[in-house]
């Protein structure tokens, strides 16, 4: 479904190069639960946003669906990543003026009339399905951690995305919410929706088909 070829990525900064990956390939089915696991400053995160396209890598090829999406102009990219990829990541990166529901929508708020009535029940959907009906009108700061990365989720189901694309997902939540983030992830998963996730939790990974390790740049074992 994605493939990476060879891909490498070097950081400049005050005169200082460091090659974060180096020459990473990688394939990822359609259907797959993908972890990728590593030290901090292993490289996962700058990987992962490679893979979601929000970084473009220094060369190397990024094959979707025929294209490749490293060549893609930005433009392309947005409509792409807008269609089939959803990304979550440690922070929520919620909208902290937005309501839970507002938060929901958000993907469409440029596309379509915000008020769009199918559009308000499908946001409805989306937050019963990651467990927060009745609190559609909450602000973030009035949620617990765990129900605002249930937002973000939300936020990605209202998408139908093909792709989801999960930074630590549960790196600020407490044991038992993780884990309910977790389930919720499973189960997407389950149902068709490709996951890619980096953990730094070696019990959340092995709930994926498939563990990746990186170290300096490259996956190692
Ligand atoms: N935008 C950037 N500019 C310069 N260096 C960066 C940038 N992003 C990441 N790095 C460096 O790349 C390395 C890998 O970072 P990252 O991909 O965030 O690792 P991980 O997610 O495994 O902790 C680190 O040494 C980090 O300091
Ligand atoms: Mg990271």
């Amino acid at each position: 479904m994605l493939q990476a070829l060879n891909i490498n990525k070097i950081f400049k900064s005050e005169g200082l190069e460091t090659q974060v990956l180096k020459d990473i390939s990688l394939e990822i089915p359609e259907g797959e639960f993908l972890s990728i696991v590593g030290r901090s400053g292993s490289g996962k995160t700058t990987l992962l946003n490679v893979l979601s396209t929000l970084v473009r890598p220094d060369d190397g090829e990024l094959i979707y669906q025929g294209s490749d999406l490293t060549t893609m102009r930005d433009s392309g990219l947005n409509r792409l990543r807008h269609a089939d990829f959803s990304v979550i990541f440690q922070f929520h990166h919620l909208v902290p003026y937005l309501t839970a529901l507002e938060n929901t929508l958000l993907p469409f708020m440029r596309t379509i009339k915000p008020t769009s009535r199918e559009l308000v029940e499908r946001g409805r959907e989306c937050l019963e399905r990651v467990g927060l009906a009745g609190k559609e009108n909450r602000l973030p700061s009035n949620l617990s951690g765990g129900e605002q990365q249930r937002v973000a989720i939300a936020r990605a189901l209202i998408k139908s995305s093909r792709i989801l694309f999960a930074d630590e997902p549960t790196g600020s939540l407490d044991k038992s919410t993780g884990e309910e983030i977790m389930e919720l992830i499973t189960d997407l998963n389950r149902e068709g929706l490709t996951v890619v996730m980096v953990t730094h939790d070696p019990e959340y990974a092995k709930l994926a088909n498939r563990s990746v390790t990186m170290e300096d740049g490259i996956f190692v074992q």
